[in-house]
């Protein structure tokens, strides 16, 4: 070892990385994606021009660029894809062989891998978030879903045994902005391997690979219908959810929709499942390997710029290990690479919206008035776009807001523990229950822990890993059923007596 090398090996965990070996630029090609200047709503097989005539633009959040003119589909287009959905129920999907389902299921499935890097890369640009995040995980994900469910398919009795399984007609569904194809992978694959048609909705902001997606169906020849995507804002969903011929809707967004949703429904016999907010905990026990613990810390609240429903926005360390953790943490967050999302090396995108940006911002404004201690790593932000520096909040007290409200963006709150009491009572002290993470070389208290804490889901030294065939859902606030896994029929099926 030459004496500098022994000196760097030297330096404090705190000393500033030294920045002498700069990224050069490694921007994934815009050209894969060829995109219309005007998208209709794909009903019954084909695009139609909304009858409300109302269109609205939908930008690249990292540029605020125009990417393409969509529709605001009115009353009268939600009617329209309720109905070509109930046709292509009655005439086609609740008749057609249940292998012959799951036939098209895997066409789906293969034709999301084959294009994949063109919808990674419009993912990113509608969206904002990192083409690493969007190759790697957003589009492998959306295509196992498909190929996971494509199995159920002519399998439903075996997931219900002695039950005689039915599908229930026609869903509508709802999805939220952060994982868009993915969350319409989660929708989609499961109803129509039940034997159900669909009409989806994505968010207002991230519309594009929802269309694109619309050229699969059409590629994988499933029969007219049965998928029906319409775009729009929180009015179009409204009016998805109070339309009198749909049998089930299935949600994922903010609390405050999901319960709006709830009351819509309540006595109408329609079925639901609401997947909302979580505002979960990462607990850090001492014995824990903490440079995998670091980074799965910074997984769980910077992965997708933290708008994630379950991501681990509340960091509970033990006391004895606290200082060790925070250096290591705020080291590592000097290493994050912010900005171009279509860059291969950016760990971190653009906020999705100008709305989003704003309420993070009021959040963190909270923390600092209340009397958190913030930090920010010295990172440059782009001048355009919108984008918020990865941000964490020492000195939180519990009654904070933002150790209690879901911030949805790169913003980690830190709370200590001495005991595991403590750190379950803390972990639960929220009207949330989507997930927690527990990291520990202890098997017995990992089991204890996950016994006692209220949360659908708990990761034990891993953060933010997701599997088709893993349930997912939440308790409480978070909302009520399960998507992924055999669970996930379970919300698209009506069980006779066999
Ligand atoms: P939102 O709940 O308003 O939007 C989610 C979806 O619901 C979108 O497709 C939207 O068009 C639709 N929608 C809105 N109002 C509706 C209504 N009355 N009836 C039917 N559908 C409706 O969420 P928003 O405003 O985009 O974000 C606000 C906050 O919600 C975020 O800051 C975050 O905290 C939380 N959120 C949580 C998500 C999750 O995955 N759990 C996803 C998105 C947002
Ligand atoms: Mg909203």
């Amino acid at each position: 070892m030459t004496k500098d090398r022994r000196e760097l090996a030297r330096r404090p965990d705190t000393a500033a990385i030294p920045t002498a070996w700069e990224y050069a630029p490694a921007p994934e090609s815009r050209e894969v994606v060829r995109l219309q200047d005007r998208y209709g709503l794909f009903i019954g097989g084909q695009f139609v021009e909304p009858l409300s005539n109302e269109r609205y633009t939908t930008i690249d959040p990292a540029h605020e660029e125009p990417l393409a003119e969509v529709a605001q589909a009115g009353k009268a287009d939600v009617d329209r894809a309720v109905k070509a959905a109930r046709a292509a129920y009655a005439e086609s999907w609740s008749r057609i062989r249940p292998s012959e389902r799951a036939k098209y299921l895997f066409r789906i499935a293969r034709i999301l891998q084959e294009r994949s890097r063109e919808f990674a890369v419009l993912e990113s640009m509608n969206g904002g978030k990192p083409i690493r995040e969007s190759r790697d995980v957003d589009l492998p994900l959306a295509a196992a879903h498909f190929f996971y469910y494509a199995g159920w398919a002519d399998k439903l009795e075996y997931a219900f045994p002695n039950r005689r399984p039915r599908p229930l007609g026609v869903a509508g569904q709802i999805i939220p902005w952060n994982f868009p194809l993915l969350m319409l992978a989660w929708k989609i694959a499961p109803a129509l391997a039940a034997g159900n048609t669909v009409v989806l909705k994505p968010a207002e902001t991230t519309p594009l690979t929802a269309l694109l997606f619309c050229d699969v169906v059409r590629q994988a020849e499933l029969p007219p219908g049965v998928v029906n995507i319409i775009t729009g804002d929180g009015h179009t969903g409204a009016e998805l959810v109070s339309h009198p011929d749909v049998n089930k809707i299935a949600f994922t967004g903010s609390t405050e929709v999901g319960k709006a949703i709830q009351r819509t429904l309540a006595g109408t016999g329609k079925r639901l499942t609401l997947e909302l907010g979580g505002k979960a905990a990462n607990i850090i026990f001492d014995d824990a390997p903490l440079d995998q613990a670091v980074e799965g810390i910074v997984n769980g609240i910077y992965f997708n710029q933290g708008h994630v429903c379950c991501a681990g926005s509340r960091l509970l360390v033990e006391e004895s290990i606290y200082e060790t953790v925070i250096s290591k943490l705020k080291r590592r967050m000097q290493t994050l690479r912010i900005g171009d999302p279509l860059d291969k090396n950016t760990d971190v995108g653009a906020i999705n919206s100008k709305q989003q940006l704003e309420k993070i911002g009021s959040l963190v404004q909270s923390g600092v008035d209340e009397g958190a201690e913030i930090y920010q790593p010295p990172c440059k932000l782009p001048e355009r776009g919108y984008w918020f520096a990865p941000t964490v909040f020492t000195n939180v007290a519990q009654s904070y807001r933002i150790a209690q409200e879901e911030i949805f963006g790169p913003v980690l709150s830190v709370l200590t523990f001495r005991t595991p009491d403590e750190a379950i009572e803390k972990a639960n002290n929220t009207p949330y229950g989507l997930s927690a993470g527990v990291w520990t070389e202890k098997g017995s208290r990992i089991l204890a822990m996950a016994q006692r804490l209220r949360a659908g889901v708990v990761w034990a030294n891993t953060y933010n890993r997701f599997d088709p065939a893993s349930p997912f859902g939440g308790y409480k606030e978070s909302g009520f059923g399960r998507e992924g896994g055999r669970h996930g029929l379970e919300s698209y099926v009506a069980l006779d007596d066999a």
